[in-house]
């Protein structure tokens, strides 16, 4: 078969130590399906301005846009936190990467291990199954829109502003990748919005069910934000599919995590209109645990089994890792995010050859 490049980035903080973990699983399927994927590393975030002064430089994006997928850590830390807006590793690196590669199409799948059901904040009844899919749009709204910026006013005070903005296409692109998701599901999809407020939104569900009538097999609900919120904590199984916009999947994404068990168990994909794409986890760099060999690896190495499903077409690779994972959590292993009395904690490396083992 023929080489394919992936290009990895593992970014900052514990980036670099559950990537290492995702690194050697990705090796380990990549010789045994005889995958042909050649992986070539690169800096990007606050490791790519520390070495080469730009959180973006330009060999990585080249190595980005000429692999056939990306897997990143995560970006980001108190140590760059103080430098411009523009040039920080998350502006400057990761939303520049999902800008200019186009990555509008966010999958984040909040699927509950059954053995996990014991780690989550819920009770283990209210999230049993739980298996949810977070379609959130990454390349537009309020992250994107223009003016934004921090202005003094006439009387000397300052003004921070952001402009949050959807046009028509945009919301249909994100539109088909969520309705289609949800005809390969359960069919209900749930678009989240402030339409009793803000007129992007008002557009955002008019669309939406304008388009509803393309997909007659799809059932269409709308939700407030605040109460989404609300609903995901206190009956999260009622959803199927949620769409949403860019930042209102960022906060509701997190909280969905927290149903799985842990950030540290949520994998993502983020893909253009060809299904290219970038994997990450959801969670950041965690400052607060970096280099201390504590972190969950699994939501990486989970992000690794969707490159291989969605952006490499080898589904049964993907299914091996996935599987591989079940099977570590059978054998009661828990990083310190998924622990719970009675079962064994094991550190980041641990857990990559725990699953390297069972593979
Ligand atoms: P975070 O997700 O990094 O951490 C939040 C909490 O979750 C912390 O207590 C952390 O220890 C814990 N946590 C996160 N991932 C974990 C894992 N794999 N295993 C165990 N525990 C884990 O969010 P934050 O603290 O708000 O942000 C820290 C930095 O990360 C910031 O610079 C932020 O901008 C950046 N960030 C980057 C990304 C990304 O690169 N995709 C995502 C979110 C935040
Ligand atoms: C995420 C992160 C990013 C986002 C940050 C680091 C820019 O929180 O991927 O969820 O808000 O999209
Ligand atoms: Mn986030």
């Amino acid at each position: 078969s023929t080489q394919r490049t992936i290009a990895v980035l593992p970014g900052d903080g514990i980036g670099h130590e559950i990537m290492a973990e995702a690194v050697k699983v990705l090796e380990n399927v990549n010789a045994r399906f005889k995958l042909g994927l050649n992986l070539e590393h690169a800096l990007v975030g606050g490791s790519a301005i520390d070495a080469h002064g730009s959180a973006l430089p330009d060999a990585t994006f080249e190595l980005c846009a000429r692999a056939d997928a990306i897997l990143l850590g995560a970006v980001g830390g108190p140590k760059w936190d103080k430098l411009p807006p523009a040039d920080r590793p998350e502006k400057g690196g990761l939303l520049e990467i999902r800008r200019r590669l186009d990555l509008f199409g966010n999958l984040r799948p909040a699927i509950l291990y059954p053995q996990l059901a014991g780690a989550s904040s819920l009770k283990p009844e209210l999230v049993a199954g739980l298996d949810i899919l977070i379609v959130r749009e990454l390349t537009g709204g309020i992250y994107f829109g223009q003016p934004r910026g921090i202005r003094v006013l006439e009387n000397g005070e300052r003004e921070g502003y952001n402009t949050y903005v959807y046009n028509e296409s945009q919301i249909r692109r994100i539109g088909k990748v969520a309705f289609e998701a949800a005809q390969k599901r359960g069919g209900r999809l749930c678009s989240v919005d402030k339409a009793n407020v803000l007129e992007v939104t008002m557009l955002w569900r008019e669309v939406m069910d304008d388009m509803a009538k393309d997909y007659p097999d799809v059932e269409l609900s709308h939700m407030y934000v605040d109460n989404a919120a609300m609903q995901l904590i206190r009956e999260p199984k009622q959803f199927d599919v949620v769409v949403t916009g860019n930042m209102f999947g960022d906060i509701l994404s997190d909280a969905a995590a927290m149903l799985t068990g842990s950030i540290g168990m949520l994998p993502s994909a983020s893909l253009d209109v060809n299904g290219r794409g970038m994997y990450e986890p959801c969670h950041g760099s965690a400052p607060d645990i970096a280099g201390q060999n504590k972190a969950n690896p699994l939501a990486t190495i989970l992000s690794v089994a969707m490159m291989l499903r969605y952006s490499l077409a080898e589904p049964d690779a993907a299914q091996a890792i996935e599987d591989a994972v079940s099977k570590v959590l059978d054998k009661g292993l828990r990083t310190g995010d998924i622990f719970s009395p009675g079962s064994t904690l094991v550190n980041t490396v641990e857990m990559g050859d725990a699953v390297i083992a069972a593979l």
